[in-house]
């Protein structure tokens, strides 16, 4: 069965082709980066204008990479949230527009469902149950995942989530967007010696606001900053995330006594984030699964595997559905 995925759900568009056996044949991401970049963030009217400017092309790029044709595809799904209601709304249409024109079954997937599945793309997968850390810049929480569709919410963010706060200390910096990637260059090998509060440090649920505020507190009382402080502060909040992230993660696997981690999400791109990782991971004798770097951040290729999963088996979305800006799992 031939699936045709598409994900618009914030400022990246994205298409995949998938066939049997979460068999990904070709994917196309459009980076929306270039147009947010001055504004410090993503403008959700631009991302919207910006996907509906090129849906079609990166469609089109898909299939030619795949030698396939739109007549090929067996069934077609969609992010249809949570995310930026103008940007699902782009590609929920454009995906039922596809499945109606060529009369083939239609499946919504939750854009969170979608990166506990990306680490699927590779050859090793997780076996259920594995506990699943999602840390990006609109969701950071911990789950435990049962199967497809039979998840379990352990820990959330009571604020920020940790990309969002990676992108907001690096606008104090005066770094670039995303800030994820810019405070981890500035950082390099460096892990910082400044000290950064350790917020709901017995508690399951994240909080990154307050580190945030730290940040900030910190940049006001060193000004003119020097480039040594600014890496130095990079460098530390950097270390602290990280130990936050890696740490409540590898308490909930213990707890619930999965040999799997699954660490997905933009935030997952993160090199000392990875490495950490592993490294507790081995101490702990807990098997790690994050995708290679194309999957970590939003891609279609991850919602393709779970909407392969359910169309295969013949389980369909109706297409009165709508996009779902606030859609909870
Ligand atoms: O999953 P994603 O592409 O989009 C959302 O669903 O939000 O994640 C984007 C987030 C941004 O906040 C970005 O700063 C962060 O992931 N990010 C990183 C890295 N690459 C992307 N954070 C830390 N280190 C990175 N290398
Ligand atoms: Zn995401």
């Amino acid at each position: 069965m031939l699936v045709l995925a598409v994900e618009t759900s914030c400022d990246d568009t994205s298409t995949a082709l998938i066939e049997d056996e979460f068999k990904l044949l070709a994917y196309t991401i459009s980076s929306q980066n270039q147009y947010h970049e001055r504004f410090g963030g993503i403008v959700p009217e631009i991302a919207a204008r910006k996907h509906l400017e090129n849906i079609t092309y990166v469609l089109k790029d898909t299939l030619e990479k795949s030698n396939k044709e739109l007549s090929d595809i067996d069934g077609v799904c969609c992010t249809l949230g949570p995310g930026l209601v103008g940007s699902l709304l782009v590609g929920v249409m454009f995906a039922k527009g596809i499945a109606q024109s060529l009369k083939k079954p239609f499946f919504g997937v939750n854009h969170i469902e979608g990166h506990f599945f990306a680490p699927f793309l590779e050859r090793k997968r997780p076996s259920f149950p594995f506990t699943a850390l999602v840390a990006s810049g609109g969701h950071t929480a911990i789950y435990l995942v049962k199967g497809f569709r039979d998840y379990e919410l352990y820990s959330q963010t009571r604020d920020d989530a940790a990309g969002e706060s990676f992108d907001k200390v690096a606008k104090i910096l005066g770094l670039g967007y995303p800030g994820g990637p810019a405070i981890q260059e500035l950082a390099g090998d460096f892990v910082g010696d400044i000290e950064l509060p350790t917020p709901l440090l017995r508690e399951r649920d994240f909080s990154f606001s307050g580190l945030k505020t730290a940040a900030l507190n910190l940049t006001k009382k060193n000004q003119p900053l020097s480039d040594s402080f600014k890496t130095n502060l990079a460098a530390s909040f950097q270390r602290k995330v990280v130990e936050i992230l890696v740490e409540k993660t590898i308490l909930a696997a213990k707890l619930y006594g999965t040999d799997d981690i699954v660490v997905s999400g933009g935030v997952s791109a993160n090199k000392m984030l990875r490495a950490v990782f592993e490294k507790r991971c081995k101490d702990e004798s807990i098997n790690l699964f994050i995708p290679t770097f194309n999957f970590c951040t939003d891609n279609a290729a991850m919602i393709g595997i779970v909407g392969h999963y359910f169309l295969s088996k013949g389980i369909t979305t109706p297409l009165s559905v709508s996009a779902m800006p606030d859609w909870s799992i």
